[in-house]
């Protein structure tokens, strides 16, 4: 008796964060963290100086007055084009693994590598030009000692920890504010649920938690090898980690070789290649519409409005 009470419940009443489990999470505050650490590590992020041609940084590639991405299908790296499209450094923190392959593991591994490929680092150099600078040794004094490899890194990782956007318009309606997504966001949200698109963008990044196959229902066209390259591993072929959708209307263009200029034409492939459907213009719209209520706030601005 009482589940068919619970039953007929459960087809009478909407469906609302009290009856079902919502596949998407609201954002987690930002990881606390030593401010001077964080300060320290904002000067170094957007200083050229750790580049070995003295001309590129951080923020050469990862914009954080626009998406914490570059807006280019490639970036080129100091050895050359690169095959990766640049990921936002947003909420990079709360990704389970990072870059397209999800071959790194922590934020320090990933700062090494930039560091070095991104930006062809001379360490001796560099090191000689900070203990050299007027301001370098005073802020790295009381937090790290020396100046060294090491204290750069954990300066740089820990104002990556910084770097989270909440306040977008999904997580203040994933805690209640029903109002806080147009009808047509909302109507876009339960499409993103029924089409299956949260089974891979899921959780607080909306993504970020998981490796899927890019082509399941069809071959998707490039020649990316996907993880494949990293462990040579056949099952491994294609296979991606799911990127992170948060602020994902701020960031074009999209997929790993940036080939994709629009949302329209993502959502459209997606659902072609992800979930073998055709989905009419007006759902791609809908779901447009949603997508753009992912877009939450660094230091009290939006970030497609950021200066
Ligand atoms: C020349 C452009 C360029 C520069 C300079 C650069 N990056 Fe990146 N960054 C990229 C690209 C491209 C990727 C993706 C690499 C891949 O997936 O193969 C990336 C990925 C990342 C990611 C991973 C994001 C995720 O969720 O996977 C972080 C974090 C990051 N960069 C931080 C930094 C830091 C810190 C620096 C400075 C030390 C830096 N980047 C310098 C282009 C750049
Ligand atoms: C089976 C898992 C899976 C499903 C289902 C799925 N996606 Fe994806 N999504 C991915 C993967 C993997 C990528 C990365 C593609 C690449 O490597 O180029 C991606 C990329 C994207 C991107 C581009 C993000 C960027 O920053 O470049 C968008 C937008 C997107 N998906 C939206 C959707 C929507 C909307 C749906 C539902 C219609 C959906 N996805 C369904 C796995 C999935």
């Amino acid at each position: 008796m009482t589940r068919i009470v619970v039953f007929l419940l459960w087809i009478v009443l909407p469906p609302g964060p009290l009856f079902s489990a919502e596949p998407l999470l609201p954002l987690p505050p930002p990881p606390a963290v030593s401010r001077d650490k964080a300060a320290l590590g904002e000067r170094l992020f957007h200083d050229p100086r750790l580049s070995g041609s003295g001309r590129l940084s951080c923020a050469s590639c990862h914009r954080l007055e626009s998406g914490g991405d570059d807006g280019l299908p490639l970036p080129s790296v100091p050895t050359g084009p690169y095959p990766h499209n640049t990921p936002t450094v947003f909420n990079a923190v709360f990704n389970f693994r990072l870059h397209w392959y999800g071959d790194l593991h922590s934020l320090q591994k990933q700062a090494l590598v930039a560091l070095q490929r991104d930006m062809q680092v001379d360490w001796m150099r560099v090191l000689k030009r900070l203990r050299a600078d007027r301001l370098y040794p005073r802020l790295f004094k009381p937090l790290y000692g020396i100046i060294d490899a090491d204290g750069i890194i954990d300066a740089l990782v820990t104002f990556e920890r910084t770097l989270v956007t909440p306040n977008a318009p999904i997580d203040r309606f994933l805690r209640g504010e029903t109002a806080a997504l147009t009808p047509r966001q909302r109507q876009g949200y339960r499409l993103f649920k029924q089409y299956g698109c949260s089974a891979c963008h899921q959780g607080a990044n909306i993504g970020g938690n998981l490796y899927q196959k890019l082509g399941i229902f069809g071959e998707y066209d490039t020649r990316d090898p996907g993880r494949f390259a990293i462990t040579g591993k056949s099952e491994d072929l294609r296979i991606f980690r799911v990127p992170s959708l948060r602020n994902v209307a701020v960031t074009a263009p999209y997929f790993h070789d940036g080939r994709v200029e629009t949302l329209e034409k993502a959502v459209a492939l997606m659902a072609e290649y992800q979930l073998g459907t055709r989905m009419s213009k007006e759902d791609i719209a809908l779901i447009v519409e949603f997508l753009h209520s992912l877009t939450g706030h660094y230091r009290g601005r939006a970030l497609g409005d950021m200066p």
